[in-house]
């Protein structure tokens, strides 16, 4: 297997770590704000997995991306994409969630916590879901689900 072939298909794979523990979280904490009680430790641990999870996916992305990138020119399918947007709306996603975690260990309120998180996570969802070359669209052409 060549090394190019096991970061595409790692990186791939992790998608649904990723996406899956960024909507848990994002979602526990608005569920915890809308019913005004404390998080629980098993919230605030799905919080921290979800971003660890993010920064593993930046690595194995960066890596993929610098060995790829040379072959990204114009006549590349979906060139722009894969040079520029992908990655640009995927760093903006992880920043979005490391902010929501970092500002919700500021915050003093439970409550100013859990809005905190709920907001920033499922917006760096939302970027991250536009920006994931999924089968069905267009730009996922030829990909898989894996
Ligand atoms: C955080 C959420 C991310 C998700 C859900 C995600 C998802 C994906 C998916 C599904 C693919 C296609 C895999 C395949 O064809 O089997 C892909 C490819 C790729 N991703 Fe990401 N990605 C994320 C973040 C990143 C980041 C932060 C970078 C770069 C820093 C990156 C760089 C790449 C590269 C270079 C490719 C390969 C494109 C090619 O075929 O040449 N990704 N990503």
């Amino acid at each position: 297997m060549n090394s190019d072939y096991f970061f595409l298909f790692l990186h791939s794979l992790l998608r649904y770590g990723v996406l899956v523990s960024v909507l848990l979280a994002g979602l526990m904490a608005l569920r915890g704000y809308l019913m005004q009680r404390p998080i629980l430790v098993g919230e605030r641990m799905v919080a921290i997995i979800a971003m660890v999870l993010c920064h593993v996916q930046l690595v194995v992305g960066l890596v993929l991306y610098l060995m790829r990138v040379k072959s990204y020119t114009p006549n590349f399918p979906s060139y722009t994409f894969w040079k520029f947007e992908h990655i640009g709306t995927m760093i903006i996603g992880i920043i979005l969630v490391t902010l929501g975690r970092s500002l919700a260990k500021r915050a003093k309120e439970e409550r100013a916590k859990q809005l905190r998180v709920a907001v920033f996570y499922l917006i760096g969802l939302a970027l991250m879901l536009w920006a994931t070359p999924w089968p069905f669209r267009e730009i996922g052409h030829g990909r898989g689900w894996l």
